[in-house]
């Protein structure tokens, strides 16, 4: 057998919980949990883009936060560049802090309108102390505004000023003051005109190439990951169905749900004949999951073992893995 070089894992992830309580009453009683991330392991390695897909409500933005240690995880393990940072203490969650950036689907809500693009950007440098002097930040400032495609007028300017598009594009500058290595792409282009969107994947594509990074992209839509993903994972009501490189994926599905994602995926040529696979109804509270495999209510494909028994993800070869009772195929 040929020895080939095992990629680096940046970000490994073992079981992971996130419940959120459920309170009742006057008196706040926690009478129920959410089980928003229920039970997640996977790896992310240096240098790629994982995408994560599923229907809102499915837990992605969860995930996102909660292996930044934005959310206390309430189970499970956290590696991040080989250490462990299940339970780093908040002191020392600043140098991680730096390393580990977020990009939000709505940079307006998270730009303060009251502070000029340049302090937006300049107020990162300030927190982690670099470029401690106001002339070296503002160079700093510039270079960012140069790299996300700004110009350096934009400085003095306020969010409102610019298009959906250039406060992306703030945001992203936002992200990148501290250097971080890794970055949670979190439905950056959901709000913005089909028309730029291609413009926003591009500049995040460039600038990992550029600068080295390594992605978590989250999106609804299968379709917007496809081009920047090395692989995908699909999320159903707190698990991950399915993992697999993006091109085998959209070729070959393996999970029930997988498939009906993308054939739900609207045809460019509206005269083609649609062959759908619907997904029936909506997705379940994650407060009281269907019993067995999660997606049984709503799968085409639904045995009696998938009532009462959860199937765990397995490998499959190719770097693939699913958690269908249909895998591994009965010979
Ligand atoms: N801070 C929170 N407190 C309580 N419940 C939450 C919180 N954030 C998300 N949830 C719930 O967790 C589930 C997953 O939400 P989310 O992670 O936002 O999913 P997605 O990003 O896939 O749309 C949803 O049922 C949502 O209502
Ligand atoms: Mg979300």
């Amino acid at each position: 057998m040929e020895t080939s070089v095992q990629p680096d894992k940046l970000l490994e992830v073992k079981n992971l919980k996130k419940y959120f309580p459920v309170t009742k009453g006057t008196f706040r009683k926690v009478t129920q949990q959410l089980r928003a991330v229920d039970d997640v392991t996977f790896d992310i390695f240096r240098g790629e883009t994982l995408g994560l897909v599923g229907e809102s409500g499915c837990g992605k933005s969860t995930l996102g936060r909660t292996v930044l240690r934005l959310y206390e995880p309430t189970a499970g393990k956290l590696s991040y560049n080989h250490q462990d940072i299940t339970n780093l203490p908040m002191s020392q969650l600043r140098s991680l802090r730096r390393s580990m950036q977020i990009i939000f689907q709505d940079p307006y809500a998270s730009l303060n309108p009251r502070m000029t693009v340049g302090n937006i950007i300049g107020e990162a440098l300030q927190i982690h102390k670099l470029f401690p002097d106001k002339s070296s930040r503002e160079k700093r400032v510039l270079d960012l505004l140069s790299l996300v495609g700004l110009r350096p007028e934009a400085m003095q300017r306020y969010p409102h000023e610019f298009s959906g598009g250039q406060r992306q594009r703030i945001g992203i500058a936002r992200a990148l003051a501290v250097e971080p290595k890794f970055i949670v792409c979190d439905e950056p282009i959901s709000a913005l005109d089909v028309s730029i969107q291609a413009q926003i994947v591009n500049l995040l594509q460039d600038l990992q190439e550029q600068l080295g990074l390594t992605y978590l992209f989250i999106a609804h839509d299968l379709m917007v990951v496809k081009h920047i993903s090395t692989r995908v994972a699909v999320m159903y009501l707190g698990n991950i169905v399915e993992v697999a490189p993006a091109k085998a994926l959209y070729a070959d599905p393996k999970h029930p749900y997988t498939q009906a994602l993308l054939s739900a995926v609207p045809l460019p040529d509206p005269t083609r004949k649609h062959q759908r696979v619907m997904l029936k109804g909506e997705v379940p509270s994650p407060i009281n999951p269907p019993q067995g495999c999660k997606f049984h209510p709503r799968c085409p494909q639904v045995m009696e073992i998938c009532r009462h028994q959860a199937p765990p993800l397995i490998s499959i070869g190719e770097g693939r893995q699913v958690a269908c009772h249909l895998y591994p195929p009965k010979a």
